[in-house]
């Protein structure tokens, strides 16, 4: 059997119902967060859910919870359906009220939905790496919200996925800001650059504790927008993202980054990323 959370109640999956009037569903107005569970733990949980509330503010959406009753909502799916690996998604959206541009009045709840997903951790691509395309970054200006408008992630992931390829990395111009569905970081002469955390950019939860990380271990980062130039002179490029971790790319629209094998500073980053889910989580 498996469980959902409607409404912060939990029903079996089959009998869970959303209105059809529910805004998220008719304008993509809402939020949402998806945390990694390794050992049936959540993985950088609290950095989740407080990103969550940062982008519930930044629409002007009150939750009804707090990150700590929400972790424990979580925690109780994550049991319910004795999830070992995998992720739970969470979304908020401003509740259902008849179609309007305006926002509903304070008496409309935002309508609250999480379930699990096994997902076992991606290891081959970790291991051989994977391609990706290039494409201009169409989306709109608050990148930092983890809004549930994803369409122009949406048509990039396509573009990149009939190509055969793992990611899309986006360009505004010639500066590269992310990916489709991850963040994007080079390495040149052994530093890591990567976009600041401004609104062109989802400040992926991965990206900071691979940034923590480098501080840690004195490995030279750079937080600046990358050009195109700079992306094809790399020495080393990866993707970081909650199902991912640290994922080495390759080869770039055909051609290869580097020698076209993941490289050591990727290799290092991905194993102190590795130890930090197991001193969290235990052993994987
Ligand atoms: C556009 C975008 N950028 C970056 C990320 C990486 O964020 P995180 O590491 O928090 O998963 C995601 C993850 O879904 C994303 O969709």
């Amino acid at each position: 059997m498996e469980y959902v959370i409607v409404d912060g109640r939990i029903l079996e999956r089959a009998t869970a119902k959303v209105d059809i009037e529910d805004r998220g569903y008719q304008f993509g107005d809402g939020v949402y967060e998806v945390i990694r569970v390794y050992n049936g733990k959540m993985f950088t949980g609290k950095e989740h859910l407080n990103r969550l509330v940062e982008s519930a503010e930044k629409i002007r959406m009150q939750l009804p919870y707090s990150p700590e009753q929400l972790e424990e909502k979580m925690e109780e799916l994550i049991a319910k359906n004795e999830l070992e690996t995998g992720t739970v998604y969470m979304q908020f959206t401003r509740g259902t009220s008849p179609r309007n541009h305006v926002f509903p009045g304070a008496d409309i709840a935002p309508t609250f939905v999480a379930y699990t997903r096994k997902v076992p951790r991606p290891e081959e691509s970790m291991e051989k790496g994977v391609r990706a395309i290039l494409d201009e970054d169409i989306r709109w200006l608050r990148c930092d919200i983890k809004s549930l408008n994803l369409l122009g992630n949406l048509l990039s992931k396509q573009k990149a996925a009939e190509a055969g390829c793992f990611e899309a990395i986006l360009h505004r111009g010639e500066k590269v800001t992310e990916g489709s569905h991850s963040n994007i970081s080079i390495i040149k002469d052994g530093v890591i650059l990567t976009h600041p955390a401004d609104n062109f950019i989802l400040n992926g939860i991965t990206r900071q504790k691979v940034l923590e990380i480098c501080r840690n271990e004195q490995i030279p980062l750079e937080e600046r927008a990358f050009t195109l130039d700079e992306l094809s002179a790399a020495d080393e490029v990866f993707s970081s993202g909650t199902t991912v971790e640290v994922m080495p790319v390759v080869e770039v629209d055909g051609k290869p980054v580097g020698n076209g094998e993941p490289g050591a500073v990727t290799r290092k980053l991905q194993a102190l990323f590795k130890a930090e889910i197991e001193r969290r989580c235990g052993k994987l």
